[in-house]
């Protein structure tokens, strides 16, 4: 039996994953990623847990057909580069090649979100449907577009940033990590609902919120659940930009299914009950009809599946 290992590389945890040729996970494994330790460390890392995870299963590394990597930021998926991944302190750094080297297994990169998005058509929310359209909301809010069963590229592999769509009037738009403002991410990653339930607290809005212990987005889920009216508000925020991204991204691409993923989808039908609400708003009737907005079924495997699924899908 054949196998493939997938990498999800973050900027905190390095998880990897043994899949067969059906896209089951079979073995996991997660290692801390040294991003703080530089580049070298990291990619030590990556080689190292790959090793580990063969050699720890009843595999042997002959049956390993190959390596994918998915990576939080910017990838040259046809050199092979690591072009910028900030979370990961990483700029031009071309790790296919040094991993190959590494590894003598054939390697191949994209975004973490791409492949995400990979993972659940190939065998999550997205199974059996060939166009769709993932969103995935953490730290970051990253996308991955699905055309035809196949991850879709665009010019210079960068398509699928649907963190960066600028969304957020100027007047209220603040900076972007990626240096322009009014992005989605800025708004509806677990970062921009941190800045914002943070900002609340510090105007002395009237919120069961306090700094005085870090804010989690999930602490800002859980009093807006709880009927805490600024929580709700920083909620719907979040959610009303998704879902107007939504809509445009609707009519540029009429996907079947939108699928979206990440911590941030944990706070569950509350915010996809808005996203849904804001989409119909701003989508015309014949865009809306037939299409869905579910959440994502790997969680936080999608990543490692769909990574390992590079080697056989793209
Ligand atoms: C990056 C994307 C990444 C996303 C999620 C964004 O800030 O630009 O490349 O997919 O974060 O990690
Ligand atoms: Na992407
Ligand atoms: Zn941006």
């Amino acid at each position: 039996e054949n196998i493939y290992v997938g990498v999800d590389l973050g900027g905190t945890a390095i998880k990897v994953g043994i899949c067969n040729s059906e896209g089951h996970l079979l073995h996991t494994f997660e290692g801390p990623t040294g991003t703080s330790d530089g580049v070298d460390t990291v990619i030590d890392n990556i080689a190292k847990y790959v090793r580990q995870i063969v050699a720890e299963s009843p595999y042997e590394w002959d049956q390993l057909v190959g390596v994918g990597a998915g990576v939080a930021g910017f990838t040259n998926i046809r050199e092979g580069i690591i072009v910028l991944a900030p979370n990961i302190g990483f700029r031009d750094v071309p790790i296919r090649a040094i991993l190959e080297d590494r590894l003598n297994k054939p390697v191949k990169i994209d975004n973490d979100a791409n492949v995400a998005a990979l993972g659940e058509a190939w065998s999550g929310a997205g199974r059996g449907i060939e166009n769709c359209v993932c969103y995935t909301l953490g730290t970051g809010v990253g996308g991955g577009i699905i055309i035809n069963g196949k991850i879709y590229q665009g010019f210079s592999g960068l398509a699928g940033e649907l963190g960066h769509i600028s969304v957020v009037p100027d007047l209220e738009a603040i900076q972007c990590g990626c240096g322009k403002k009014g992005c989605l991410e800025t708004v509806s990653s677990a970062t921009g609902i941190i800045r914002m339930a943070n900002d609340a607290v510090a105007r002395g809005d009237r919120t069961s919120l306090s700094t005085v212990e870090k804010i989690a987005a999930k602490e800002v889920f859980d009093a807006a659940k709880e009927g805490d009216e600024v929580a709700i508000r920083i909620v719907n925020r979040a959610a009303y930009y998704i879902g107007k991204s939504m809509a445009a991204v609707a009519a540029v691409l009429n996907p079947e299914v939108f699928i979206v993923g990440g911590g941030v989808s944990k706070a569950g039908e509350f915010l996809f009950e808005e996203i849904r609400r804001v989409y119909a708003q701003f989508t015309p009737e014949p865009l809306q009809k037939d299409v869905k907005i579910v959440a994502a079924q790997l969680g936080n495997d999608a990543g490692i599946v769909g990574a390992a699924g590079l080697l056989l899908r793209s």
